[in-house]
């Protein structure tokens, strides 16, 4: 599963101690809730309730590949190590649609 290597890393901010080691499950559920408050959605935005496994949502479906785009952007080295660490929040900014065009003013 590629989310797991990118989940560890997206919360080895909060370092734990090995006293506190966590299930996979609990790392699942609070990596969701980290990008859901970065994007500023619920989990039914991507998710069907009834089924949490379907990949049938666009935004999963979206939210998978940028998963993986923001995993690359911290293997080549956007890893928070020297400079800024690659999240979900870097181009969203707590929105689903972030503006990313540049705004080129008519004169
Ligand atoms: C921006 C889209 C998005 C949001 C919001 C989101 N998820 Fe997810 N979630 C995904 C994707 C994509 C995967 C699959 C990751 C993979 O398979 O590599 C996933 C996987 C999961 C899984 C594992 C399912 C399985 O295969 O066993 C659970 C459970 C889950 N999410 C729960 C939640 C909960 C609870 C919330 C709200 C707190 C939430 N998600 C919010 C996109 C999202
Ligand atoms: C390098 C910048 C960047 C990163 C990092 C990034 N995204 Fe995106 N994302 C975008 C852009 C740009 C769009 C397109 C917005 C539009 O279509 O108006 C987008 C669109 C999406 C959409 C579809 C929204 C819609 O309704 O059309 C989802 C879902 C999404 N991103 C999830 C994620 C998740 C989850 C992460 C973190 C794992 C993430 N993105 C990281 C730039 C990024």
């Amino acid at each position: 599963m590629i989310v797991s290597l990118f989940f560890t890393l997206l919360l080895a901010s909060h370092a734990q101690t090995p006293a506190q080691v966590k299930s996979e499950e609990e790392l699942m559920r609070e990596s969701m809730v980290s990008i859901s408050r970065q994007l500023g959605v619920n989990c039914t935005t991507c998710h069907n309730p009834e089924n949490f496994k379907s990949d049938k949502k666009m935004e999963f479906k979206v939210a998978k590949e940028h998963m993986k785009i923001t995993q690359g952007l911290i293997d080549l080295g956007m890893d928070g190590k020297k400079g800024p660490k690659a999240t979900c929040y870097m181009c969203h900014r707590g929105e689903l649609k972030p503006k990313y065009q540049e705004v080129i003013p008519a004169f």
